[in-house]
């Protein structure tokens, strides 16, 4: 798609053929215009004269001049209008491919719903400029040529009498469409405005029932709600009041026509056919002078539209594609010098180095806050990587392709998003076809290994079930085993599971461990964890603290210092020993 030219000249050059054939009808239409007012004052002056045979056959003429005109004029709004739909689905699609490839840095300064804006309105309104805006600019200028060129010869006296108007026309036009125009963006603020409330609360749901703050929502929405409903009021005054202007002060054109007309045919100096034709010019000319004043919002417009959506194409990717090949026949070993990292100026990692032999297993524990998703998100590039600080299979991870990267690395991430699909192609996101019966096999066995086949199975629809937005509809221990069997069905070379025990009880966190072994087995497992009885399983285990590696080593070696490690063990004895007690005694009480 990157052939696509994304500037506003270079998407009209592209589409210049389209446009040229629907200005050549448009040329045509105004053309046909003109003859049927030649028509018009020769059929009424022969009329006059009386020859109705002539006037019958010059009345079929322009029954048949103005079908022609009908069908040319039809042709060139298409051809026009769809020069400018193409440019907008092109341009869509490059701003798309756009946002795929940008990374933190970018959508931590604009907002889903700044990006949404972008995609939808601001791109309508190039499209608006790209085909409105080209199709009356071109009828405009020859509309005044094929009307002008029927009026001067008439009478070149009325001609100035009657134009003298519209410059008031224009003026007034102007200044109403800019004010529309300003209405209508205070209008797409307050409604941008509205639909990020409602979305925050229905995002927010649940935390605004649990508070019962329903009633303070709805108070804060009203307001909203209320200053949405002003504007949109204000802009259907405006709207309302446009025409009658209009009406107006065209009317006062036909009356100046009516009069002065009326005295130079009197005076000879016209005939009844001339007057009736240059009437008829006259009128064809209203709508495209009126139409340049909506010209000068939809060109101001377009244009600003056009900025907003050039700040998505200028803005440069924080992470970008390298280019060196070989990973396809990658061992899968990791190796980390030196990595630091910092958010802004937070600084959140140091100096962390580690080593993950091709087929090994590491664990990284450390307090919550202290550094281990931001490390697992650095190996997968989901994160600016530093150059020089993390090689796979000896090459720097900034020098590969990013999808030779995370074909290696599959990432179960601690918070999982779901998209809103069935189970299945939840799980089966990474296959080409997820649908195909092959992928079926694959796609529960992954559900098996992270647990999650049976309660799949309970649900109404197996694994066709949709599970809402975002995944609502499954519990938080079920969307993190979807994810993690969604990371098994990719069969990488390493697989990095962030968290993947921290919503299961202690039955599911067994099985699991079972899975993780199994897995340790075939390929590759960096694992992140709180729990020392996971972490115990791991051929070495690293141990995080703020950002810093305070030791290092195999379970046995780790337990047997004083330290982090050490502590957490024991707490998490501790913790266990109460577990047994408690269900002990529960049982006790049962018997
Ligand atoms: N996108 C971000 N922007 C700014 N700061 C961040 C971002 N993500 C994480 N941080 C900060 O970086 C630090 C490390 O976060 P990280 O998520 O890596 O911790 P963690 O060890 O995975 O914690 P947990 O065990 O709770 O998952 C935290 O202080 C956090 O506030
Ligand atoms: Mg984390």
């Amino acid at each position: 798609m990157n052939d696509i030219p994304i500037g506003l000249g270079a998407q009209f050059m592209r589409h210049s053929p389209r446009f040229a054939v629907g200005m050549a009808f448009l040329a045509g239409y105004q053309i046909l215009q003109r003859d049927i007012d030649l028509t018009v004052k020769d059929a009424v002056d022969e009329a006059v004269a009386g020859n109705t045979e002539l006037v019958q056959a010059l009345g079929v003429a322009m029954v048949v001049m103005a079908i022609f005109a009908f069908i040319i004029r039809v042709l060139s709004r298409m051809a026009i209008f769809d020069g400018g739909r193409i440019a907008e689905y092109e341009l869509r699609r490059a701003l798309l491919d756009r946002l795929h490839t940008l990374g933190p840095s970018f959508y931590g300064r604009m907002s889903t719903g700044e990006v949404m804006s972008r995609v939808t309105n601001d791109l309508a309104q190039v499209r608006t400029l790209l085909g409105f805006g080209v199709l009356t600019s071109v009828n405009t200028v020859f509309a005044l040529v094929s009307a002008l060129s029927v009026m001067i010869p008439i009478s070149s006296k009325l001609t100035a009498a009657a134009l003298s108007v519209l410059p008031l026309l224009f003026l007034v036009m102007r200044q109403l469409s800019g004010q529309l125009y300003t209405r209508q963006r205070e209008n797409q603020e307050a409604l941008g405005s509205m639909s990020e409330s409602v979305q925050a609360s229905i995002a927010g749901v649940r935390v605004i029932r649990s508070f019962g703050l329903e009633a303070f929502e709805a108070r804060r929405f009203d307001h909203i709600n209320q200053d949405y409903l002003t504007k949109a009021l204000a802009i259907a005054r405006l709207r309302g009041s446009m025409w009658p202007v209009m009406q107006t002060i065209t009317a006062i054109s036909v009356v100046i026509v009516f009069w002065y007309g009326g005295h130079l045919m009197l005076a000879g100096e016209l005939t009844e056919g001339d007057f009736l034709a240059f009437y008829r010019a006259l009128s064809r000319l209203v709508w495209p002078l009126i139409a340049i004043g909506f010209l000068v919002s939809v060109l101001q417009r377009g244009r600003a539209g056009y900025d907003r959506i050039a700040e998505v194409y200028s803005a440069i990717p924080d992470i970008v594609d390298g280019d060196k090949l070989g990973a396809d026949s990658a061992a899968g070993s990791l190796d980390v010098r030196g990595l630091s990292f910092a958010y802004g100026e937070s600084r959140v990692l140091n100096d962390v180095s580690f080593e993950l032999p091709a087929g090994s297993s590491l664990a990284i524990v450390g307090r919550t806050g202290s550094g281990k998703s931001t490390i697992a998100s650095l190996l997968a590039r989901l994160q600016p990587t530093p150059t020089g600080t993390v090689f796979l299979d000896g090459v720097d991870v900034c020098e590969l392709p990013l999808s030779a990267v995370r074909e290696v690395i599959g990432f179960s991430q601690q918070n999982p998003f779901l998209f809103s699909t069935t189970v299945g192609r939840n799980i089966g996101y990474t296959l080409s076809e997820p649908d195909s019966q092959a992928s079926d096999a694959i796609i529960r066995y992954a559900a098996s290994e992270a647990q999650i086949l049976p309660e799949v199975e309970d649900l109404p629809n197996g694994f066709d079930t949709v599970v809402g937005e975002r995944g609502v509809q499954l519990s938080g221990g079920q969307k993190q085993r979807v994810a993690l069997a969604r990371a098994f069905v990719k069969e990488p070379k390493i697989l990095v599971l962030d968290d993947p025990l921290s919503a299961v009880d202690a039955r599911t966190e067994k099985a699991i461990l079972e899975t993780i072994d199994r897995q340790r087995a075939e390929r590759g497992v960096l694992l992140i964890t709180h729990r020392v009885s996971a972490a115990s399983r791991c051929d070495q285990i690293l141990v995080l603290d703020k950002g810093v590696v305070v030791a290092r080593g195999t379970h046995e070696q780790l337990v047997a210092r004083e330290g982090l490690y050490a502590t957490f063990a024991e707490e998490q004895r501790i913790e266990g020993e109460l577990a047994r007690l408690s269900q002990a005694e529960e049982e006790a009480l049962h018997v």
